[in-house]
């Protein structure tokens, strides 16, 4: 038994089951062990690599997006959610001062990632570009601005959820109980904030099927629409829309594990040093983004994105793609590819 799940049975011993949504929390954000507190997680000696680590392609388009929605005076903010490892960051910051040095010199760049374990190294990583960068690590500590760039990559499927299945017609929330040496799982009356999701965004589980719910979305679109005037929002992740995501045949719903590159179903297993993560419902990010007068603009799949805006040009501007370049690009673009499975969606506030 890892120190981790010591801890989470220790809880359940001593206060009941508990949500899974809580055992997940406890697995990616507990303050001591939590996936995402004690490790740099991704990359080729991670778990799993993102767009942000394959290359500079996906962070030199979002250069060039900052680039043409920028004023013409003043500052440009850009506020990164969840950056991570900060590979995105460091490819537009390059990017944009090589191409436009008086906008870089403009630019305040936002970078919002609560692990605390990456810090040292993005400090490292981003050394040339400190002065441009402040390091939040809380949406909430983001001080009000009048425009910005928002983004993020891979941030919502990293959030913990609700499950909740339907059986002989009773829908039920997954609790967590032990009993040695394993985990139980135990059908409970939906919490408070499950029913309010369903009911919120008028989700209906199938008979026999397993859905997650994640019922932080409101929470950060609440904070961005408080904190920020103007801004353009692209939030690059996988997921479908929610017909698709819920769809009565997709039983057992999306949730994986990820460790050391392989996939694995069994979440109740190696607590806090495999990454659980979930697809993403783009309709809640609609409908919540609607709900505080952020509106939709865009939406489709990573490859249509880049090549809307600007992937060819990328390479007119230059050389032929040197060999790490053209695996990037076969990576984002070809069918069944990281740029097929990945949305991209576009909202505003204006
Ligand atoms: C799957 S990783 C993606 C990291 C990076 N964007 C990339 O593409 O490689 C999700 C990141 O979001 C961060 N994160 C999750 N919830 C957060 C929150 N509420 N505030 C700030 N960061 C958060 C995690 O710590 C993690 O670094």
């Amino acid at each position: 038994m890892n120190k981790l799940q010591k801890k989470i049975v220790e809880k359940i011993q001593a206060e009941g089951a508990i949500s899974f949504r809580e055992f997940m929390a406890m697995c990616l954000y507990d303050k001591k062990y939590g996936y995402y507190q004690t490790r740099s997680a991704i990359g080729r000696k991670g778990d799993f690599f993102t767009s942000a680590h394959l290359g500079s392609i996906l962070g030199r388009i979002l250069g060039k997006r900052v680039m043409a929605l920028a004023p013409e005076n003043g500052p440009v903010h850009v506020v990164e959610l969840g950056g991570g490892e900060g590979y995105l960051a460091l490819d537009m910051l390059d990017y944009i001062a090589k191409e436009d040095l008086s906008l870089y010199q403009r630019l305040q760049y936002h970078f919002v990632e609560q692990n605390p374990a990456v810090f040292n190294e993005n400090q490292k990583r981003l050394q040339t570009h400190l002065n441009r960068i402040i390091f939040y690590s809380s949406l909430f500590e983001l001080n009000p601005l009048p425009s910005a760039f928002v983004f993020s990559n891979e941030f919502f499927d990293a959030f913990p959820v609700h499950l909740l299945t339907r059986r002989e017609d009773i829908l039920s929330e997954i609790y967590i109980g032990y009993k040695a040496p394993n985990y139980l799982r135990i059908f409970k009356e939906p919490s408070r904030e499950a029913w309010r999701e369903l009911e919120e965004l008028g989700i209906s589980v199938g008979e026999g099927c397993t859905i997650e719910v994640n019922a932080d979305i409101e929470e950060i679109y609440h904070v961005l629409g408080e904190k920020i005037e103007q801004f353009h929002m692209v939030t690059i992740d996988y997921g479908y829309t929610q017909d698709e995501l819920y769809h009565p045949d997709r039983k057992q719903g999306t949730l994986m594990g990820y460790h050391k590159h392989a996939a694995y179903d069994n979440v109740f297993q190696l607590e806090g040093e495999m990454d659980l993560t979930c697809h993403v419902n783009f309709d809640a990010l609609i409908h919540y983004g609607e709900k505080y007068g952020i509106d939709p603009k865009y939406f489709k799949n990573q490859r249509t994105y880049l090549m809307d805006f600007g992937l060819f040009d990328l390479f007119q501007e230059g050389k032929e793609p040197t060999t790490t370049e053209a695996f990037q690009l076969k990576t984002l673009l070809l069918p069944g590819s990281m740029g097929d499975v990945f949305k991209i969606l576009v909202q505003e506030k204006n």
